[in-house]
């Protein structure tokens, strides 16, 4: 078959790459090297075969957009599998069918699902090269696309298959393709893909297969099947976490850096609050926040018991509508250049637009299917310029606010613990968890109304246990004990805290500005953490009183931070028995001591 320079003399993978080649049938193979001429290059050809626009220079330089064809737009969760040996490992929150049984399907499907494409060999590092916490795949895929946006979300290329060479890394195989083979002389579309998905793990075996899709979490196989299913069995296995959670570190007016993790479901605000910038009268105080990582985190308790993360990405996938420069200038910073969006909207200058990037839409445009769009359109149809998943992929290099040690290879230290989700209602905007346990009992019990994240019904509200309910790679039972565990072998433990921006008024606005007033809770979380706040006990936990929270430059009447901290027992009843839903569902694995918190909670109402 042909192919350009083999980059790896690694026999196994050498022997891998041609079985599969075998399989799937490509026309050639393309070993990818990672430098700036080859994206040039494959960006080039995206944009001969439509899958690409290339924007205006002068404004966007380097940037382009894609338009995925509209039945391939988010997750699909209910096309994703975790192949245990046992169902019963896999738990009955995810997807299983029986490994050979699923080989067999796979083999199936991948069978000459190459034939007309090129198969990428693209090696990748999740965390910096050569860190003692990086872990490294190798993708073999049929999509230009998923190359170029792996280039900037991950490290790539030569340097990898050096690693892999040298130190004869055991690597994670990624096997994807977009299942839509050409036939001889057949003409391809902008966006090939295929109407039947498979997103599979074996987390025994640690592989990955992905059919079907092009987009976002299902074909960039380094982030959510990596790094979050394939690493969070790992991680059980080696006694660390892999969590959906962003990294920030927050520096006080006295110069003092706290670094903290939160767990927030997808699109509820994580790529917001890692890049947060500080309401002017704290920023001239001092206050400063400083980006980490804004979707996954790699948590491990150092040899001090100490525990410490770093960002297994280089880049942000993040959700273009409600981006702005009110809401978020610092990513506005970041996709200014070498970005890649897709399903935007294209406007007339070839630049982009969404939804919420200014107050007032342009008077013309073209929306994430090509067709034209007007405000005049919007207001008689509803219809939208971006469809509300649309994301920017962009290096997180070119965040203002990257953290000096954001690549240290031993990662930053962590103090403190958040859990959040979309709740328009009985989740105060902020509370202290007791202890450990009562902190993992929150994080266990999460709820969150769903997103344009993932195919399904959005706004009803479902039990996502630390944001990790699609992402966990074994039964969430014996996750609950896990995250139980890891604090013998802490010396110092975190605090855990639970956040809401999300509360609403029963006329249905939300309660709280959020976006950069999010600083005056991250305050009392540190505050809290260095030991310099009071709080007020609830059944639930602590929270701030109304004098323990900075309100410089911001008139937040006491009677609206009663009602958004209100403690209301009634809906809490009904909160906790929504929470024992999930608890019954994984009764035979479920941690006692979490079992225990429920009682206790129980009787604290
Ligand atoms: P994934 O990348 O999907 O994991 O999501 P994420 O958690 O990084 O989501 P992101 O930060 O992109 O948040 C997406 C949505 O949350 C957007 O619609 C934002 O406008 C909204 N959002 C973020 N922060 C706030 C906030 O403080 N208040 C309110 N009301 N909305 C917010
Ligand atoms: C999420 O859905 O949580 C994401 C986007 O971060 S994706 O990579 O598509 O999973
Ligand atoms: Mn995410």
């Amino acid at each position: 078959m042909k192919s350009n320079p083999i980059l790896s003399h690694n026999v196994h993978l050498n022997r891998w790459v041609n079985k599969m080649a075998a399989l799937c049938r490509p026309d050639q193979i393309h070993w990818v090297d990672g430098s700036r001429g080859e994206y040039n290059q494959l960006c080039d050809g995206m944009v001969k075969q439509g899958t690409l626009t290339r924007l205006n220079r002068k404004e966007w330089p380097g940037c382009f957009l894609a338009r995925s064809d509209a039945r391939d737009v988010a997750r699909v969760e209910e096309r994703t599998f975790i192949c245990s040996l046992s169902q019963n490992a896999a738990g009955p929150t995810n997807n299983w069918m029986e490994p050979f049984a699923m080989r067999r399907k796979l083999r199936g499907l991948f069978q000459g699902c190459m034939a007309g494409r090129t198969m990428y060999v693209l090696a990748f590092s999740m965390g910096p090269v050569g860190s003692p916490m990086s872990q490294i795949g190798v993708q073999l895929t049929d999509s230009p696309y998923v190359v170029v946006s792996m280039r900037i979300m991950a490290r790539i290329g030569r340097k990898v298959f050096a690693l892999i060479d040298r130190d004869f890394k055991r690597v994670v195989p990624c096997m994807h393709s977009v299942g839509a083979p050409l036939g001889p002389g057949a003409k391809d579309v902008p966006w090939p893909c295929n109407d039947e998905k498979y997103i599979v793990h074996f987390p025994e075996t640690r592989e990955i297969w992905s059919y079907g899709s092009g987009y976002g979490g299902n074909a960039l196989v380094g982030k959510k099947c990596f790094a979050l299913r394939i690493a969070s069995a790992m991680a059980r296995d080696e006694g660390w976490l892999a969590e959906h959670m962003l990294i920030l570190g927050v520096e006080d007016p006295r110069g003092e850096k706290t670094y903290v993790a939160a767990a927030f479901p997808s699109a509820c605000g994580k790529t917001n609050f890692a890049m947060m910038i500080p309401p002017e009268p704290m920023k001239k105080k001092g206050w400063k926040v400083w980006t980490v990582g804004d979707d996954i985190a790699w948590i491990k308790p150092d040899a001090a018991g100490r525990l410490h993360a770093i960002n297994p990405e280089a880049g942000f996938f993040g959700v273009a509508p409600g981006t702005s420069m009110r809401t978020n200038p610092n990513a506005m910073a970041a996709l200014r250049k070498n970005t890649l969006f897709t399903n935007v909207a294209l406007t007339d200058d070839g630049g982009v637009w969404w939804e919420g990037m200014t107050e007032q839409p342009p008077s013309h445009l073209v929306d994430w299917q090509g067709r034209d769009w007007t405000p005049a359109l919007a207001r008689e149809t509803g219809a939208l310029a971006a469809h509300p998943n649309a994301r920017f992929t962009a290096p997180a290099a070119q965040c203002p606010t990257m953290d000096p040690d954001w690549e240290k290879p031993e990662g930053v230290p962590i103090s403190a613990i958040i859990f959040g989700g979309r709740r328009a209602t009985t989740l105060p905007l902020v509370y202290q968890t007791f202890n450990w346990s009562s902190g993992v009992y929150a994080g266990a019990t999460m709820g969150s109304e769903m997103t344009a994240a993932a195919a399904g019904t959005v706004g009803k509200v479902r039990r996502d246990p630390m944001a990790m309910i699609p992402f966990c790679g074994y039964h969430m039972g014996d996750y609950f004990r896990h995250w139980i565990n890891i604090q013998r072998r802490l010396k110092e433990t975190p605090r855990i805290f639970n956040v809401n921006w999300f509360r609403k008024n029963g006329a249905g606005a939300y309660l709280w500005p959020g976006f950069s007033q999010n600083l005056r809770v991250l305050k009392w979380i540190v505050d809290r953490v260095r030991g310099r706040a009071l709080g007020r006990e609830t059944p639930i936990g602590w929270v701030p009183r109304y004098e323990d929270f900075d309100w410089d430059g911001l008139d937040f009447p006491r009677e609206q931070f009663e009602s958004l901290q209100e403690f209301d027992r009634a809906s809490w009843r009904m909160e906790i028995i929504g929470q024992g839903e999930l608890f019954f569902d994984l009764h035979d694995r479920l941690p006692k001591e979490l079992v225990y918190e429920r009682e206790l909670l129980i009787c604290r109402m």
